[in-house]
């Protein structure tokens, strides 16, 4: 009697092991026993790359979102298999720091061979990122796996920059994110730059008139057409978040309200009464007595985007190169 028992204890016990290895989830410090200096190695590499260009934090922080929006976090932005190669998508134009994240990946193949996933090492480098530029540190969860496939056709539903606040709310909510989730997270505008080609149909042919979009404001107005002249060169470069673009700060929130938005898509989140109120509520003008913390809620949010379609267990594989299957 006592011997069933206890067998049927141990037969429990090893079904949830089993159960739990096959529905193993993220955890802060995956990697603790493994590969124990694994973030060390990682944030050491993006100090370094920054060191040298300070475009870098920029490129990490965007690099995991759009890693994240087409198959899940799994890395499938990091390979290059050709034509089909999902980074080749239109929605990904301007993704940049592949050799930041290929570097970090050697030195991690030298301290521990098989061991940290490169969708990993994308979402760690987005959290130092933030860091690094002054924003808030958090603890990421790790344990992602990398993926088997990237195809740019799979990248057609990434948020665009030309996409009314509506569609950019239903992009979301397909990813299990809210309303809150994207104005928080495209708050990440706070650094970084962009190209003049995302800005010529604003300053020059903004629908339905034609002419600059007259939500931009009249000072910022000849600034960004003289940063981006209708002939220029479209691969010139202007801050987003308009004198503050290398800080991690809440001045984008404030800049999208008052007309210094310089993406369309930033500027959109006016247009709708929610996003709107969202962007009220961290400047104080909802409720004077309730000011949310945009530097909580943004971690939040980012650990709520770093789960998306994740591979865990025995799911997905540890790539040994980043940028290409195993085989
Ligand atoms: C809401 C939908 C979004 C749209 C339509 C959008 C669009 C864009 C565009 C057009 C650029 C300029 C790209 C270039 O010229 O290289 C950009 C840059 C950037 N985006 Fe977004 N974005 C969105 C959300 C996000 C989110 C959720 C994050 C991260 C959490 C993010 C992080 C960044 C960063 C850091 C840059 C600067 C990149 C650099 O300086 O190299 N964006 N985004
Ligand atoms: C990529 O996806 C498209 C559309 O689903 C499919 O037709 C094509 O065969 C895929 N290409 C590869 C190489 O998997
Ligand atoms: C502001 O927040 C406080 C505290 O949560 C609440 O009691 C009050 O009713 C709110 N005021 C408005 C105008 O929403």
């Amino acid at each position: 009697m006592n011997n069933m028992l206890i067998g049927m204890f141990v037969m429990i016990i090893s079904c949830s092991i089993l159960i739990g290895i096959s529905e193993a989830r993220l955890k802060i410090g995956f990697y603790d026993n493994t590969c124990p200096d694994a973030e060390f190695i990682i944030r050491d590499v993006i100090r370094d790359a920054t060191d040298s260009d300070p475009k870098v934090p920029a490129q990490m922080l965007r690099l995991h979102f759009h890693d994240c929006f087409v198959q899940g976090c799994d890395g499938s932005i990091l390979i290059d298999n050709g034509r089909v190669s999902e980074k080749r998508a239109r929605g990904h134009q301007g993704l940049k720091g592949f050799d930041v994240v290929e570097e970090a990946k050697a030195r991690l193949e030298f301290e521990c061979p098989g061991v940290v996933s490169c969708a990993d090492i994308v979402a760690i480098a987005a959290r130092d990122a933030v860091s690094i530029s002054f924003g808030p540190f958090y603890e990421v969860e790790t344990g992602r796996r990398d993926g088997f496939v990237s195809n740019k056709s799979l990248a057609a539903r990434m948020p665009d920059f030309g996409d009314s606040v509506k569609l950019l709310k239903h992009k979301f909510f397909e990813k299990g994110l809210n309303v809150k989730d994207l104005v928080v997270l495209n708050g990440a505008h706070t650094i970084g730059t962009t190209a003049c080609f995302f800005l010529m149909d604003r300053l020059y042919n903004s629908s339905p008139h034609g002419g600059p979009d007259p939500s931009i404001d009249e000072d910022l107005l000849p600034e960004l057409m003289d940063a981006c002249p209708p002939n220029g060169d479209i691969n010139f470069r202007v801050p987003m978040d308009h004198n503050s673009g290398e800080t991690f700060d809440t001045q984008i929130l404030e800049n999208i309200r008052n007309g210094f938005a310089v993406l369309q898509s930033d500027a959109e989140l006016m247009d709708d009464p929610v996003t709107r109120r969202i962007l009220d509520s961290y400047l104080g003008f909802t409720n004077q007595s309730v000011l949310p913390s945009f530097e909580a809620d943004f971690v939040e949010s980012m650990v709520k985007m770093g789960r998306i379609g994740v591979k865990t267990g025995r799911r997905g594989e540890i790539r040994r190169v980043c940028n290409t299957f195993n085989d």
